[in-house]
């Protein structure tokens, strides 16, 4: 079971896309051609609500190159991988180097929104120095 998981709930390459106020996760990355297969997902599986409805977010964005080597998933297995890339925190690069003991771990919208099994919604961020970011589930 946990294997399997691992091998589905993948992470795919993202940036950071932090938000402090009141914002629509669709009109703003609507302003990017290269998100727009993120933005329909996120539209089509109202996890675009979920994210609005959220004080503080980072959303790991997913262009429409690296979203294509899973477009072929279910609907309901792809809201689970999308919602892995949900932060509830706010995260920048700037933040994530200043972490104490380099790593922390981060709550995502999997968690939250009771798909999750055990530690699965979680994210372990590690900042590796040399300007990398390890982001993986809790070991
Ligand atoms: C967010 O923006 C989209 C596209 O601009 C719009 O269709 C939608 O109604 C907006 N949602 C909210 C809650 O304002
Ligand atoms: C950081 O490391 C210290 C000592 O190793 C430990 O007591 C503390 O709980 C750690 N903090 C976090 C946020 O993991
Ligand atoms: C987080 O990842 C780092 C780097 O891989 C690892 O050293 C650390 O033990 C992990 N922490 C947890 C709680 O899994």
């Amino acid at each position: 079971m946990a294997s399997k998981f691992r091998t589905v709930f993948f992470l795919l390459p993202f940036l950071l896309f932090p938000a402090a106020t009141a914002f629509n996760i669709t009109s703003i990355l609507g302003q990017f051609s290269d998100f727009s297969n993120l933005n329909n997902l996120l539209t089509q599986t109202q996890l675009a609500s979920q994210i609005n409805s959220r004080q503080t977010v980072t959303v790991l964005v997913v262009n429409n190159a690296a979203l294509s080597s899973v477009s072929n998933l279910r609907t309901d297995v792809l809201k689970k991988v999308l919602a892995l890339h949900v932060v509830f925190d706010y995260f920048d690069r700037d933040k994530i180097t200043k972490l104490s003991n380099r790593s922390a771990i981060l709550t995502t919208l999997f968690q939250a929104c009771g798909l999750a099994t055990g530690q699965n919604g979680f994210l372990n961020v590690t900042d590796m120095g040399n300007g990398q970011i390890a982001l993986g589930s809790l070991t």
